[in-house]
């Protein structure tokens, strides 16, 4: 063989080495949801998606915020890579401080319709900046997770949906107006919500929500194989966009990297890093742009959200 190939990949030689060396689809594979495991999500397609949204923000004041062109513009953009992936694209309109916000929402045809399955971030930034770690790093890693179950045609038991919040910023505004929009019926056919806000930070920790138990094995069991201690999530609990299903009763969990609290010496031990400083320094500043960013925890955050959508959608 001239490359190697190790790990999860391994399990596709079988089907097609043609598949592998181009990246092509392995839909024609038959189905068979136990065989399927999550693909390696490229950091630099993640990357890429942050550096189109860095852009968005200098093309417009210099920010995301609710309200603002840079926030359509992001939202245009990512509406636009779903719609040529195959996504049922949904955009829904409220309003925060006398403003229109959006939310969108993205379907992948087919599973249960019965048990969904979600994964969301919000798309707004503060209006301080750009909002690359927060939120761009959580918007393009679901963002890209959605185009890998495209380009994998991966067609899971479960019904799958992506998600992107406006206004979180405001208070978890778009989310809860999503969330308060379903009826009883509808809410109860969500079987989990995966919320991934801040992902990359440049002074990273990797913190697992503290939520449902079996969300939480799932991400916890993904960075014990890479052998990465992680630590529980306790302190998010209402500052993000699973708020609003938590408190509808819907099973969530997530991943957070750290936002503006200080790393310990404990905590730079087992992660690097450096102690005494925040997990973001540039937490709702001018300066969280696409060099705020730390590429391996983006990159092993990225993967454990497309192994937990895989795992829990299967
Ligand atoms: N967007 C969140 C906020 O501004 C970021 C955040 C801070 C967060 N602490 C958190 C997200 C803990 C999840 C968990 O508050
Ligand atoms: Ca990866
Ligand atoms: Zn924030």
């Amino acid at each position: 063989m001239i490359f190697s190939v190790s790990g999860r990949a391994a399990a596709a030689v079988g089907v097609s080495v043609v598949m592998l060396l181009t990246g092509g689809s392995i839909a024609g594979a038959a189905p068979s949801p136990t065989a399927a495991a999550a693909p390696d999500i490229s950091v630099a397609n993640v990357r890429a998606h942050l550096a189109q949204l860095q852009s968005i923000a200098g093309a417009n004041g210099g920010n995301r915020a609710h309200g603002s062109a840079g926030y359509q513009a992001s939202l245009d953009y990512v509406k636009a890579k779903l719609d040529a992936a195959g996504f049922t694209t949904t955009v829904q309109q409220f309003t925060a401080s006398g403003r229109t916000g959006y939310n969108l929402l993205a379907d992948w045809p087919g599973g249960d319709a019965d048990q969904v399955v979600m994964a969301g971030s919000h798309l707004d930034s503060v209006s301080r900046g750009p909002g690359i770690n927060d939120n761009g790093s959580g918007s393009a890693a679901v963002l890209e997770t959605a185009l890998a179950v495209s380009r994998t045609g991966y067609h899971p038991t479960k019904h799958l949906r992506f998600a992107w919040w406006g206004a979180e910023e405001l208070g978890i505004v778009g989310s809860g107006h999503y969330v308060d929009s379903l009826s009883a019926a509808n809410r109860s056919k969500i079987s989990g919500y995966l919320n991934f806000d801040m992902i990359g930070s440049p002074n990273p920790g990797y913190f697992v929500y503290d939520d449902d138990p079996a969300i939480e094995k799932t991400f916890k069991d993904y960075f014990t194989g890479l052998g990465i201690a992680t630590e529980p999530e306790t302190e998010g609990d209402g500052r993000s966009d699973h708020a609003p299903f938590k408190d509808a009763g819907v099973p969530v969990g997530g991943l957070f990297s750290g936002a503006d609290y200080i790393k310990t010496a404990a905590q730079a031990a087992k992660w690097g890093g450096t102690s005494g400083k925040a997990f973001d320094a540039c937490y709702h500043s001018s300066c969280d742009t696409a060099s705020n960013i730390d590429n391996t925890a983006l990159d092993h955050n990225s993967d454990a959200l497309a192994h937990a959508v895989w795992e829990l959608s299967k």
